[in-house]
């Protein structure tokens, strides 16, 4: 009898428990007591593990990975390319290694423009006239000068090595490498790599890039300034004027990556560190959280029309204000602390009713556009001693610009599309942009990466970011109150659906299966507009710290088959 009520006792228990931490269908995250590496490609993830197990920190761990997925999954990984990493070292110090590509010196505000002054289509995103200055390799060297405990020649190593033996391609890759097969085609070298001439690539079959290998032997054997001042700028720069493209051997000896502070915030009492101009992440994600902290989420509850109806209503706003007012804050005014004021934010809460959607047209004029989402990619990293790296770089779209620098089996961006090309006028994300985003030289282009990390109580709880253009900002916002609101764990809040607005075009994008029937139609009723057909969007990568025991916990987004692994 008394063991029948025990019985019953532990039942009660367990289920209360369960309770307390609901468990939607999601996989446990990965757990580890040492480091975690979250990234889109196993192999990737290996090798920062890897570095960490031979005496590297988070640092030297993120500087492997980024120069390994530039061989491994060459759609987003890149040394042709740029990006941000936000590092927090274990005594609390924070800082944003900016490595964004800068435009060339001869660039100019109209540069993509006809004699009739409307927009060249493809001018911005096809070919050699589309490459920013690339920062990648100045980035990563730098934080691994500033923080790292290894040396270059070893960090860079494993991506020389899976270059020159080949390494297994998975589903993912082929399938990129064939749905853009009609941009690589159009160059010989992107043509012969990554096509196989036409005959492409099958997962499971090896991909060996003797050309990138080379191209890593001579920068780990002479340095980072290589691709800068050496053989490898030569050739990009002989390159670039064989194709009408702009950069020159001055531009690339001229390139400096910039070390910043994060931008700060709150919400409901857990601290926000997250990404400055020239990404316009940062302050549109501070922006939102401040806008929803007004609205009691939890009751609502995820996926639920309110709650959606909110989260659109502050996208929106926010995407607004990112239009209007953000640019590379080296060279134009962005009012960055109104932005993020939570005064700002009350304001805005009083313009949203519950029962109806703002049209975008009453926020700001603007024009419908398409939209699209291709590549970029995070990782994050911890290490043993508490050292995190949240890092997105990119080459902007799917394999960048199309176009592999002769003789180096680099894949070089077409970040230039991120700048204004003509006010007014969406680039290829629908985005439109205004003069604080226009062309010059040596400026950097708005940016949407927000590599985020979270803290409670003046400790790191979890580390997040994602590509997907301007839906990154509203996936990493949707993880963020995934956790904070709904109390998910990060496995489950990268799982969730996800949707997003950017203000205009004034619909709502969303996910395969994400919505249903009912909530759809609610959101109708107040007047929302959905996007034609549904899309995947982001590949969050994600660690978090479990605070109590100290466990590392990895994971990531199951869109793109990415693969946390910790030791
Ligand atoms: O910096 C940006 O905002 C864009 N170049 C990012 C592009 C991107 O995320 C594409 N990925 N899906």
């Amino acid at each position: 009898m008394k063991r029948q009520a025990c019985a019953i006792l532990l039942t009660i228990l367990i289920v209360a428990s369960m309770s307390i931490a609901p468990r939607a269908a999601s996989r446990e995250p990965v757990r580890a007591r040492h480091g975690m590496v979250a990234s889109t490609s196993e192999i990737a993830s290996r090798v920062g593990v890897e570095v960490m197990q031979r005496g590297g920190n988070a640092i030297d761990a993120a500087v492997a990975v980024g120069l390994a997925l530039a061989v491994t999954w060459p759609a987003a990984g890149n040394i042709g390319g740029g990006g941000f990493m936000m590092i927090r070292r274990a005594n609390g110090d924070t800082e944003i290694i900016d490595y964004r590509e800068r435009a060339p010196l001869a660039a100019s505000r109209e540069m993509y423009l006809d004699k009739k002054g409307d927009v060249i289509k493809g001018a911005s995103t096809v070919g050699y006239r589309a490459v920013g200055v690339p920062g990648t390799v100045a980035g990563l060297s730098l934080a691994l000068e500033r923080h790292g405990k290894l040396k270059w020649a070893d960090v860079i190593e494993p991506a020389r090595k899976l270059a020159a033996d080949g390494f297994t391609m998975n589903y993912h890759l082929t399938r990129g490498l064939e749905g853009t097969s009609k941009l690589l085609t159009q160059f010989p070298d992107s043509k012969r790599i990554f096509l196989r001439d036409g005959r492409f690539y099958q997962e499971g079959e090896r991909l060996v890039q003797p050309e990138l290998a080379e191209t890593l032997t001579r920068l780990k054997e002479k340095g980072p300034r290589e691709f800068y001042e050496g053989k490898t700028a030569q050739l990009i720069a002989e390159d670039m004027k064989a194709n009408g493209g702009l950069i020159t051997e001055q531009d690339l000896k001229e390139y400096q990556p910039a070390v910043r502070k994060p931008v700060k915030g709150t919400y409901r009492g857990y601290e926000i560190v997250t990404m400055p101009p020239p990404s316009s992440g940062g302050a549109a994600l501070l922006e939102m959280l401040n806008i929803l902290e007004h609205y009691n989420l939890a009751e609502m509850g995820p996926g639920s029309s309110d709650t959606i109806h909110l989260l659109v209503e502050a996208q929106r706003r926010a995407f607004a204000d990112r239009a209007e007012f953000m640019g590379d804050a080296d060279f134009v005014k962005v009012p960055l602390e109104g932005l993020i004021s939570k005064k700002y934010a009350d304001d805005l809460a009083k313009t949203i009713d519950p029962n109806h959607a703002t049209p975008s047209e009453k926020i700001r004029a603007g024009a419908p556009a398409g939209y699209e989402s291709t590549q970029t990619t995070h990782f994050t990293v911890i290490d043993e001693e508490g050292n995190v790296v949240s890092n997105t770089y990119t080459l902007n779209g799917g394999f960048g610009s199309g176009a592999t620098a002769r003789g180096t089996g680099v894949l070089l961006n077409n970040e230039m599309d991120d700048f204004t090309s003509k006010p007014g006028v969406p680039n290829a994300y629908g985005l439109l942009q205004s003069e604080n985003n226009a062309i010059a030289p040596r400026k950097r282009p708005l940016s949407a990466m927000t590599p985020t990390i979270v803290m409670k109580d003046g400790k790191v709880w979890f580390a997040i970011g994602s590509p997907g253009g301007p839906t990154i900002i509203n996936t990493v916002l949707q993880v963020v109150v995934n956790v904070i609101d709904f109390g998910m764990n990060i496995q489950q809040a990268i799982d969730a659906p996800r949707f997003h607005h950017q203000w205009m075009p004034d619909r709502i994008a969303f996910e395969p299966l994400g919505i249903n029937r009912d909530t759809r139609s609610a959101l109708e009723k107040k007047g929302h507009v959905f996007a034609e057909k549904p899309g995947n969007m982001g590949d969050a990568e994600g660690v978090m710290i479990d605070l109590k025991t100290g466990m590392r916990l990895g994971a990531s987004d199951p869109r793109s088959g990415g693969v946390p692994i910790g030791y």
